[in-house]
């Protein structure tokens, strides 16, 4: 680190205690100490313009500038209009990373959008995202809360299945059979429709869809269960999938 002339002014160093790190609390702030006499330049413990971090990973010492990830994307918490099968923000910003594989340049649909809870996950995070829903207050609902928070992004009114555009990647939360009407015609549909649009495609359903999924052609590649707690506890299984090459 020394050969590094490393120079800051306002710095501030951090330890960050990765999982496995055996190395003892005084033992890391020797560490730290021995960091911040290496640096040069007037440490700032409570406004620092940069800050560095040290940690060890499986016996190997790591050094740079630490970036912290942002948390205001909580806001999306009060959005203007929700209802109680809306996904939660969490899942939705998962399913925004996992669909667009992190990859900004990446076209995203959510198939069956509702509220618009993936599209503010995905706006947020700088993804290029469209709407579709075939629910005209679904689809206002959705509009107001992009208008909300200032962000920008094309929602369709329509099936699914009249959709024309392609995509990289599609996100299909299925109705739930409950404020939607669904069935296994209504889920295979709205799969084969998402097929047509795009190669990868991560799937949302309360109930074991895996035989549909597998029958419009689709290659499983990951799969989890989220627990929705609440008033209405129930488990919602993701599959992400994408299109057998022929
Ligand atoms: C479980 S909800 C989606 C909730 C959404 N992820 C959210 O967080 O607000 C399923 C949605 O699918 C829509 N839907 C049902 N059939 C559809 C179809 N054929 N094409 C497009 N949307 C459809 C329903 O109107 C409903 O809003």
């Amino acid at each position: 680190l020394k050969e590094e002339n490393v120079c800051a002014t306002g710095f501030k160093a951090e330890y960050m205690v990765l999982e496995g790190d055996p190395t003892e609390y005084t033992e890391r702030l020797k560490k730290l100490k021995d960091i911040g006499t290496i640096i040069e330049g007037k440490p700032d413990v409570q406004n620092p313009s940069i800050i560095y971090s040290i940690c060890n990973t499986k016996d190997i010492w790591y050094f740079g500038v630490l970036i912290k990830r942002k948390t205001d994307w909580r806001k999306h918490i009060n959005k203007p209009y929700s209802f109680s099968n809306s996904l939660c923000i969490h899942i939705a910003k998962t399913l925004a990373s996992v669909s667009s594989k992190g990859d900004k340049t990446t076209k995203l649909l959510d198939a069956c959008c509702g509220v618009g809870t993936v599209l503010l996950e995905a706006c947020y995070s700088g993804l290029s995202i469209e709407g579709c829903d075939i629910n005209l207050k679904s689809i206002k609902h959705t509009t107001q809360n992009l208008e909300h928070y200032k962000y920008t992004s094309t929602v369709h009114c329509m099936d699914v299945k009249d959709l024309t555009q392609q995509y990289d990647a599609a996100i299909i939360d299925l109705p739930y059979n409950l404020y939607s009407y669904s069935d296994d015609v209504i889920t295979t549909n709205i799969i084969e429709s998402a097929v047509k649009l795009s190669a990868r495609i991560v799937i949302v359903s309360k109930s074991d869809i895996k035989a549909a999924i597998t029958k419009s052609g689709l290659k499983i590649i990951d799969f989890c269960t989220v627990e929705k707690r609440g008033r209405s506890t129930f488990t919602r299984s993701i599959w992400v999938c994408e299109k057998e090459v022929q």
